[in-house]
């Protein structure tokens, strides 16, 4: 049987173009999670449409850019520079992005912005146009045609005027506010569309309602009987692309280097494009609070935080970049010492491998997990008699009692008897084990010592997620997806999509707390093993069996489902 065609239609292709000479060009992969969800998409005879990122005025160039994405099953939209510079720059992302995510305009832009308003929401309707006619011309009976995000809204009316039998569906990957705050919704004679979560797709309906005085059902909303069908069924990654990769030789040497880089301290992740929803300044912030009340951790902990640049030509972006450049040099400043800092901020992106070994980096710290073993190990045989045999299991009976646990505090190094158990787990040491041949510090430390060379320790680490507002935010699930076996933690915003998937299993937080967020850091890095592996689990399932593929194939077989339905309607 021939497979169903699907044309995905999205501003960004999973490829940008790079001109090399006139008539030479090379692709690299684009950033963002659009691209990365629907790379996912394996199982459809897909044909990508869409903008390679550049402006290409010759001839020339575009017959051989043209030439290139066919080889990758992509077909280029040419937007011209001023055309980017009103849809793209200005009504995508200086009006309705922030918008969709909350953000108010800032108020110097507003008046600037109410001036340029018309003019962009003119182009946005022209780009959609644009989309539109090369659909048209590249699109077979029988194909399935989605579409993408907020920059192509007008994009399915456009498609349906040329041709209304075509099975046309339009997904959000960003959040849909509440009808409060937006007055616009030219969302009208879809079949279909789909949003992460029913928050988002409940505030669609509402927003239709209200605004533009339609009727809401059960299935969705109506416009003189003709139904626009309206799903939640949120996205999800190819995890299992994520897994295999951690055993390609490239990902266990990056690995390797990492942990030599950051030997001797703990890893807090941060991945993000530079956009003001991803609430970086916020997370530093915290981070730098985390340190201020908890010396100890000052030199123990490094917050790497890669900041992949994004929309530059959009003065926010660009203020919001040397924002963050300037509390970081302020933090910097304030606790590096002549050999480290606590931040790294990279404003680059990473390719699949790094970011893999990344959110997969084991071992922040060998050294730390002997030193904490061997130092709550001598706190304890100082506190108790040498020689007895302990059941370590039963917190009652870690002579950890309230007098002992203030004497190990009082050494400055704020330990707990929580430490030590995890410490053990680190070590692969059964509390049985514990007997008095091992239970001397010096005997820990060499058992530790003899157990890391011989074996990989995995401990774990942190991963930062604290957007102000995020339609999903894949990141999050990546990180999961790579930390099988170190179960490092995941402290997530509340405000992202993930929230309502992996809220279980992360810490969640709301990222404008800042005390709270730094609280969170504390407690992750402090998590005993045994609530990581819950945690981590019931992330893992989720992220394992809520694929990529899955979320394609819900939303053809829904549309088909909805074209058939629709057709018996008639
Ligand atoms: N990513 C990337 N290049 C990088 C770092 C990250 O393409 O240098 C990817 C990352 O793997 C993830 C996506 O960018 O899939 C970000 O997706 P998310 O949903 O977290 O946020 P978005 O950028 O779409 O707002
Ligand atoms: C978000 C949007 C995507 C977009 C991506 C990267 O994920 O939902 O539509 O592609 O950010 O942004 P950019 O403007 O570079 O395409």
């Amino acid at each position: 049987p021939i497979r169903q065609r699907l044309l995905v239609v999205a501003n960004r292709l999973p490829v940008s173009a790079v001109r090399r000479g006139e008539d030479c060009w090379s692709l690299e992969i684009s950033a963002g999670g659009l691209v990365s969800a629907l790379l996912g998409v394996k199982e459809f005879e897909a044909r990508w449409i869409g903008w390679a990122g550049v402006n290409v005025p010759d001839e020339v160039g575009q017959r051989a850019l043209t030439r290139a994405l066919a080889e990758k099953r992509c077909i280029p939209v040419f937007l011209d520079e001023e055309i980017v510079h009103q849809y793209y720059n200005g009504y995508c992302n200086n009006i309705l992005w922030p918008l969709f995510h909350y953000l108010g305009l800032p108020q110097e832009d507003r008046l600037a912005t109410t001036r340029s308003f018309q003019s962009q929401f003119t182009a946005y309707q022209k780009a959609n146009q644009m989309f539109a006619d090369v659909v048209n011309k590249h699109y077979e009976e029988g194909d399935v045609v989605w579409c993408h995000d907020y920059h192509l809204m007008f994009l399915p009316k456009c498609l349906k005027d040329y041709n209304s039998k075509m099975k046309v569906g339009w997904f959000l990957h960003t959040p849909f506010p509440s009808s409060e705050i937006h007055g616009l919704c030219h969302l009208d004679q879809n079949y279909y569309v789909h949003f992460h979560t029913y928050d988002y797709a409940r505030h669609f309906v509402s927003a239709c309602t209200r605004i533009l005085g339609l009727e809401g059902t059960p299935e969705g909303v109506e416009d003189q009987g003709r139904l626009t069908r309206v799903a939640a069924f949120p996205i999800g990654i190819d995890s299992e692309r994520f897994i295999r990769a951690l055993e390609v030789p490239k990902v266990q040497e990056h690995i390797k280097e990492l942990k030599e880089r950051f030997s001797g301290r703990k890893v807090m992740l941060g991945v993000d494009r530079l956009d003001m929803i991803k609430g970086i300044p916020q997370k530093i912030l915290a981070f730098e609070k985390f340190l201020e009340e908890n010396p100890y951790w000052r030199d123990k902990v490094v917050l790497l935080q890669i900041a992949v640049p994004t929309r530059t030509d959009v003065p926010e972006y660009q203020k919001l970049t040397s924002q963050v450049h300037e509390i970081v040099g302020r933090i910097n400043g304030r606790f590096g010492t002549l050999t480290a800092v606590p931040i790294h901020h990279l404003d680059r992106s990473l390719d699949f491998h790094a970011l893999c070994a990344l959110y997969a980096v084991t071992e922040l710290d060998e050294k730390y997990a002997l030193y904490q073993t061997s130092y709550i190990g001598h706190a304890v045989l100082e506190n108790n008699e040498v020689g007895q045999k302990y059941d370590y299991t039963k917190r009652s009976s870690i002579n950890f009692d309230s007098g002992n646990e203030s004497n190990v505090e009082n050494q400055g190094n704020g330990l707990t008897s929580d430490h030590f158990l995890e410490s053990l787990d680190l070590l692969r040491l059964e509390p049985s084990q514990l007997d008095s041949s091992i239970c001397t510090s010096n005997a820990l430390s060499y058992h530790a010592a003899g157990l890391l060379s011989s074996s990989r320790i995995q401990i774990c680490d942190v991963a930062l997620v604290t957007s102000l507002r995020d339609g999903m935010n894949l990141v999050s699930y990546e990180f999961v997806a790579c930390q099988d076996s170190k179960r490092g933690v995941l402290i997530l915003s509340e405000f992202a999509g993930a929230a309502q998937s992996l809220g279980a299993g992360a810490i969640l937080v709301n990222p404008w707390n800042i005390t709270e967020v730094a609280s969170a850091i504390g407690q992750a890095l402090n998590m005993p093993a045994e609530e990581r592996e819950k945690r981590h689990r019931h992330n893992f399932e989720h992220v394992t069996t809520h694929t990529a593929q899955q979320w394609a194939e819900f939303f053809v077989s829904e549309l088909n489902d909805t074209v058939i339905e629709a057709q018996q309607r008639i």
